[in-house]
């Protein structure tokens, strides 16, 4: 694991080095909102859709340099979303990556304008800045895969499903349905992006990566589920207990602990199969899948 370990951290540094430069100065007008966007992004997030975009890259034998723009961009989203998912009217947390929220630290109208900023600005970023070995209609597929992921359709829709299912029973079919858009779109999308990003992506690859992706994704909110409840505050960042204290179907909530383990597993279990075309440079993207469910943060 340590290989891993050491490649999550050259991914990460890459990605900070490149928010950092990209992100506009905190001293530019307004400035209270730059401070905002700052401290939403450059704040020590474990940045695993940035480095989903690098491995699925490197599976196809890209480099770093080429899978930027779209790591940044799918980090963008994210921070968006969870400047959004925090506000009162939706999750109503105070603590994220181990400090207050952006609505708590600055106030809700900046929090949603924070939000506003980066989800657009993640466009920007896709669009504008360099991607040396692909063409534009490369880029302009990514661009909408990107929007389709993150709309109605994708992880606002499933944000949508979350607050209106709280209190309710939903089946296991309609959980598995919420957690694929609200946290699995953008995962997806982050895979197929970084395979876009390499230039030389067969449809019979999309189609694989979009298997293990969409089984990785529904993992990775299954364990965020389980540390909400066997997770400790200090170490997840963010307040244990907050979906149970809100009523939030969950898998451990619907499954019980030993069903919600289970049900990650098999999406492990299927995320390797569904690699099984590719050769060890999509061992990064086999070692990712590994962590999802062992991970305790
Ligand atoms: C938290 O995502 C929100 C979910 C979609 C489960 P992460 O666990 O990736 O949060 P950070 O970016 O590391 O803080
Ligand atoms: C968040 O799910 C999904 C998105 C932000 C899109 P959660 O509400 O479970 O995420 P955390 O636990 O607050 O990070
Ligand atoms: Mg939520
Ligand atoms: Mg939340
Ligand atoms: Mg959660």
């Amino acid at each position: 694991m340590l290989a891993l370990q050491e490649k999550f951290e050259t991914y990460q540094s890459v990605v900070d080095t490149g928010l950092n430069t990209t992100l506009l100065s905190q001293e530019l007008v307004p400035e209270r909102l730059h401070e905002a966007i700052h401290y939403v992004v450059l704040n020590g997030g474990k940045r695993i859709r940035p480095i989903l975009v690098f491995a699925a890259a490197e599976a196809l034998g890209a480099n770093m340099q080429q899978a930027l723009a779209p790591a940044m961009a799918v980090e963008l989203i994210h921070a968006y979303s969870l400047v959004h998912d925090d506000l009162p009217a939706m999750d109503d947390d105070d603590l994220r990556r181990g400090k207050p929220t952006c609505h708590v630290a600055y106030d809700e109208a900046t929090a949603i304008l924070t939000g506003d900023a980066l989800l657009t600005y993640a466009f920007e970023v896709l669009a504008a800045e360099e991607i040396p070995l692909i063409d534009d209609k490369t880029r302009l597929t990514m661009i909408k895969l990107l929007a389709t992921a993150s709309g109605s359709q994708g992880m606002v829709g499933g944000q949508a499903i979350d607050l209106y299912a709280v209190g309710k029973n939903l089946s296991l079919e309609a959980l598995k349905t919420m957690h694929s858009l609200k946290t699995g779109a953008l995962i997806k999308a982050s895979t197929l992006l970084g395979a876009y990003s390499a230039g030389n992506v067969t449809p019979t690859q999309i189609n694989a990566l979009a298997e293990y992706s969409t089984c990785i994704g529904l993992a990775f909110q299954i364990q965020d589920d389980i540390l909400d409840i066997e997770g400790d505050t200090v170490v997840i960042g963010k307040s244990q207990g907050s979906d149970e204290a809100k009523n939030k179907p969950t898998y451990p909530a619907l499954l019980g602990m030993d069903g919600a383990k289970q049900a990650a597993q098999d999406m492990h279990n299927k995320a390797i199969e569904a690699l099984r075309i590719f050769d060890e440079k999509a061992d990064t993207l086999r070692q990712i899948s590994e962590y999802i469910v062992s991970r305790k943060h």
